[in-house]
């Protein structure tokens, strides 16, 4: 449903971060990126959410498509307006100052469908939470309930397709256990989902299909289940292995590596 072809993108003319993507997100499954800090998750989160151009980066190259359409170079209003994509952001921007139901109506600005209610009502169901805050202003609940905020923000927009940019990041163990959950109960109501995850095991578990992405590139692709398995994946973004990582140190980090660039 969602394709990225050979995408290109670099910052400021000259800092060139994805060099070559390609992947899907098949039509409603879980599709999971994988990577280290800087590896250019972010950037593809950006360019297929139409975001690049606020940070200065640019398209140079490749396509994005949803089903045989090109979205390449539409703005994120375009994007969520004529494709129903919706991208949930790292920094989880809410308006501070407004209230949590003010900010769930000030998310569903692309629609004049006046069902503004009763979508609200369905996010306080996924949600519970936000329902029992929904008067407190967003700048005084916790990481935890502005991420919620900020996916149930998103979800006013009525997306088909979600993308996530990493949403356990910050938050406690259990909350971030409820957030997986509830990513898969969105995907089980039919969401194709996208989700970049430095938390790989919760990501894949829930995932249908993988890919790692390093310096820009996919290195590495599979199903979920395959990818749990794969002896790199494990050492490197499982945290398995470390005691016979003690014992090879860094010749067999290094030929690892080796295959995988
Ligand atoms: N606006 C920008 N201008 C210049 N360089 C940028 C910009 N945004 C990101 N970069 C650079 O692009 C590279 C990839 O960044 P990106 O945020 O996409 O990585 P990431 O995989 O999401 O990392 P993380 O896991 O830390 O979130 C980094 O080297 C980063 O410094
Ligand atoms: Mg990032």
């Amino acid at each position: 449903m969602l394709s990225v072809e050979n995408l290109r993108v670099v910052y400021h003319d000259v800092i060139s971060v994805l060099n070559g993507v390609s992947l899907k997100a098949a039509g409603g499954q879980i599709s999971v990126i994988i990577g280290a800090n800087g590896a250019g998750k972010t950037t593809l989160l950006r360019a297929i959410g139409g975001m690049l151009d606020i940070y200065e980066g640019d398209i140079i190259e490749g396509d994005i498509k949803i089903g045989e359409a090109s979205v390449r170079g539409l703005d994120s209003t375009d994007i969520i307006r004529k494709f129903s994509l919706t991208y949930v952001m790292e920094d989880r921007p809410v308006f501070w100052y407004l209230t949590i139901e003010e900010n769930l109506a000030a998310a569903a600005y692309s629609r004049w469908d006046g069902a503004v209610k009763a979508d609200m009502e369905k996010v306080f169901e996924y949600f519970p939470v936000l329902r029992k805050l929904r008067d407190q202003k967003a700048g005084y609940t916790s990481g935890g309930e502005q991420q919620m905020l900020a996916i149930g923000m998103s979800l006013m927009t009525r997306p088909k397709i979600l993308l996530f940019d990493e949403p356990s990041l910050g938050l406690a163990p259990l909350v971030s256990e409820e957030l997986f959950r509830i990513i898969q109960r969105l995907n089980q109501e039919g969401m194709t989902v996208l989700l970049v995850e430095q938390n790989a095991h919760a990501a894949l578990q829930i995932g249908h299909h993988g890919y790692v992405l390093e310096n820009g590139r996919v290195v590495l692709e599979g199903t979920a289940g395959a990818l749990l398995e794969n002896e790199d994946v494990r050492e490197f973004y499982l945290g398995a292995g470390a005691k016979e990582r003690k014992s090879y140190q860094d010749a067999k980090r290094y030929k690892r590596r080796k295959r995988w660039l």
